[in-house]
This record gives C-alpha cells, sequence and structure tokens, in this order.
C-alpha cells in the first residue's frame, strides 16, 4: 500500500517522465515531434530525418543528413549467427517473437552493448534501427524457405525494406507511402511498449535489453498488434455490403472493435486522417479499393453508433495490406517505425535516469499465522 496515493488503473492521466521528443495534444488531435507538426514531417520528410530529429533534437542539414544515412546504411548488416538462428525457429513462430529474440541476439553482438554512455547509445540506435529492418525481412524469407535478401546501399530505409521483404525495388509511391508510415508510427510519448522500454532502462539495463521489451509490449493486441486484428476484421467482413451485418452483429455482442478508440486522444487521432489518405490513393493503385471502402464504411458507421475514433492502427491496416505487407508483418512494421522512438526515450531516459518504481495497492489476506506443510 503506498502511503497517501490512491490507485489510479492503467496509470490513465499519470505524467510518468519528461520528454523533448513528442508533444501529445489529445483533446484538440495534435502531435508533433520536437515542436514539429506530424503532418509536415509524413508529407515532407524522410524517416532517416525524423530519426535524427528524435536522437538529436534537430533536423539535419544536408551534409549531417549525408553522414547519418552513411552511418544507417554502413549498419545495414545482421551477425550470420541470427540468421543461424532464424533457421532453427519453428516455421510457425510468430514475427513479434523472432523480432524479440533477434533484438536479443543483436545486443549479444553489438561492440557498445553494455555501454549507456550517450555517444554509445546514439551509436547503437542507428545500428538497431537499421538491423531491426533487415532481421524481420530475413526472418520472413526463411521463414518461407527462401535466402535473405542483400539489403540495397543506394535505397532510402523505407524503401529498402520494402526490396529485402520481396526482392523487388518497390515504386516510388509505394516507397513514400511506406515512409511516411514509419514516421507517422516512429514515435508517441509514454505509450506501453516506449514506457515499457523506459521502465528498462530505468533500473541501468542496456538498451537491447530495454528495445526487446519494448517488442513485447508492442506485440499485444491492445498496442500495436491491433493493425493485424483490423485487418482480420476487414478480411472477415469481405464486402462494403457486409459491413452493416457486422457492425450490428459487433454492438449486439459488444465486441471490442479493433482500431477504434484511444487512451489519449478525443477529438481524433491525426495520425488515422492522414493514413486515410495514403491508405485510399495505395488500395486504388494496388486495384484492392474494395479494403478502403469497407474500412471507410465501418469507420463512418463505427463512429455514429458509438462515438468511437478510429487510431493510427486503423488506415494503416488496408494500407499495409495493399503494398503487399503480409498480415502477420504488420507489428514488426509498426517496430520498424517505433524504434527510432523507443532507443530516443531510451537516450532520453539514461541521460536523465531515475529508477521507475510504484507501489501496488495491497488487496489479499490479512495477516495470518504461518502453518507448517505437515498440518496443511
Ligand atoms: N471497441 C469497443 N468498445 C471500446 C473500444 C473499442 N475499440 N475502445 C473503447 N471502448 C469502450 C470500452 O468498452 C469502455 O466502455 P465502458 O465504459 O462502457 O466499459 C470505454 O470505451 C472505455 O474503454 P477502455 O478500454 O477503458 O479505454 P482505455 O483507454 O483503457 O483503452 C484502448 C484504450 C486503445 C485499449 C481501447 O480503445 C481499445 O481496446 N481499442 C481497440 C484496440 C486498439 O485499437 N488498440 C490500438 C490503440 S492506438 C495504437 C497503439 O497504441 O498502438
Amino acid at each position: 500500500m503506498s502511503e497517501g496515493s490512491s490507485l489510479i488503473r492503467g496509470l490513465e492521466g499519470v505524467v510518468a517522465a519528461e520528454t523533448r521528443l513528442c508533444d501529445l495534444d489529445g483533446k484538440n488531435g495534435r502531435l508533433a515531434y520536437g515542436g514539429y507538426d506530424i503532418e509536415d514531417l509524413a508529407r515532407q520528410a524522410t524517416f532517416e530525418e525524423v530519426a535524427y530529429l528524435l536522437w538529436h533534437g534537430e533536423l539535419p542539414g544536408k551534409p549531417q543528413l549525408d553522414r547519418f544515412v552513411s552511418e544507417l546504411i554502413s549498419a545495414r548488416s545482421i551477425p550470420r549467427e541470427l540468421i543461424e538462428a532464424f533457421r532453427l525457429m519453428p516455421r510457425s513462430t510468430d514475427p513479434m517473437r523472432a523480432l524479440q529474440a533477434a533484438v536479443a541476439i543483436l545486443g549479444m553482438h553489438d561492440p557498445d552493448t553494455t555501454d549507456n554512455s550517450h555517444d554509445a547509445n546514439r551509436r547503437k540506435a542507428a545500428r538497431v534501427a537499421s538491423q531491426l529492418a533487415i532481421a524481420i525481412c530475413a526472418h520472413h524469407r526463411v521463414r518461407g524457405g527462401q535466402e535473405p535478401v542483400t539489403p540495397a546501399a543506394d535505397l532510402g530505409h523505407a524503401a529498402n525494406f520494402l526490396y529485402m521483404l520481396t526482392g523487388v525495388r518497390p515504386s516510388a509511391t509505394a516507397a513514400k507511402a511506406f515512409d511516411a508510415s514509419l514516421t507517422l508510427y516512429a514515435e508517441h510519448e509514454m505509450n506501453a511498449s516506449t514506457f515499457t522500454t523506459r521502465v528498462i532502462t530505468s533500473t541501468q539495463s542496456d538498451m537491447h535489453s530495454a528495445v526487446a521489451g519494448g517488442v513485447g509490449a508492442l506485440k499485444g493486441p491492445l498496442h500495436g498488434g491491433a493493425g493485424e486484428a483490423v485487418m482480420h476484421t476487414l478480411l472477415e467482413i469481405g464486402e462494403v455490403a457486409s459491413v452493416e451485418r457486422f457492425t450490428e452483429d459487433a454492438l449486439r455482442t459488444k465486441r471490442r472493435l479493433m482500431g477504434f478508440g484511444h487512451r489519449v486522444y478525443r477529438a481524433g487521432d491525426p495520425r488515422a486522417a492522414i493514413l486515410r489518405g495514403m491508405a485510399e490513393e495505395a488500395c486504388r493503385q494496388s486495384g484492392q479499393f474494395k479494403w478502403f471502402q469497407i474500412s471507410v464504411t465501418l469507420h463512418e458507421r463505427i463512429s455514429a453508433a458509438k462515438g468511437l475514433i478510429p487510431n493510427v492502427d486503423f488506415y494503416s491496416a488496408p494500407l499495409f495490406y495493399s503494398l503487399g505487407i503480409p498480415v502477420d508483418l504488420f507489428t514488426p512494421v509498426i517496430a520498424a517505425g517505433r524504434i527510432a522512438g523507443w532507443t530516443a526515450n531510451i537516450i532520453e531516459q539514461h541521460d536523465d535516469n531515475r529508477l521507475i518504481r510504484p507501489r501496488g495497492e495491497y488487496t489479499g489476506a490479512g495477516r495470518r499465522a504461518f502453518v507448517p506443510l505437515a498440518r496443511r
């Protein structure tokens, strides 16, 4: 029991850290990284520029960006042992579990692994961001009986990801849409996975341990796992004409509607609005407009009936699907974006650390006499 304090379920509204990274205005539905509006960053900056902003506090100029991109490209390789580990994993291993193991293995091979200094953390952030993308794609290829695709040094981070996934160079439109979605997922202050990385960091543990924990937290369907669940819902609905029946059943059975609702945003999630436009274009261009139409119809119907807002994971589902990303890679893709924010938060936490250690409200039995085993 914490003297004088009261339980706040789910830590709703609790301010757990100071941060210069992300300004989330839930009341007005606004989001900015380092002072820059998310819409400007998604439309006009690359994911590399956004990662630089999160790790350095400022957008890079051209020479800084060139050096930074070279650093990311030179980190585009993973240890042979990690690929061997992927081969030894059961074929049915879900990609987020494989990713969590991959991050731990990357930590075993990183030259700065236990160095928690600011400079070492910055170097590790760049390496782990590049390597996470490679690990996701390599595991996917290996589980399908294919060889991993060697990264292309002449492609940007987002385009290279799509290339490593399929072995085919993506169109400029697909690469831009994917790049913007990585930016939209890059950072979101004290969401559950970022908070997890902060808690682990606060014990003076290291970056890879914290990121592995973040992957575990992101996986759940109330967090990043919601995107996959949205796509399963859209596939279950199947046709625009079936949205009405689905909605009636969902409301009658009080079903939790994936991709709807948010702990902080009340008026709307600004990321969802941007992703909606990107999903519309990508679904049209890929000849799969039906998924966008089902999404919009479901959105309108659910918002009218329950007042729930679509969150970031709602329109990213038809977008990722139309980009050809397998449904069980939606959450790893979110991790590939959020890695920028996780690592930035880890750096911030290490730079000004105090152990995160809240209290619990005891609700068990009162004090009682111990009974030895023979008399129980
Ligand atoms: N479907 C049906 N009812 C909902 C939903 C939903 N998606 N979201 C909230 N509600 C209802 C809930 O039943 C509750 O009603 P009542 O007060 O009558 O019991 C009320 O709204 C408050 O819900 P809550 O679960 O206490 O709210 P929360 O702040 O704890 O949960 C949430 C937020 C995101 C977990 C929740 O909205 C949810 O489960 N959404 C679906 C999963 C999802 O899309 N998650 C992604 C979140 S955003 C991206 C990310 O974090 O990665």
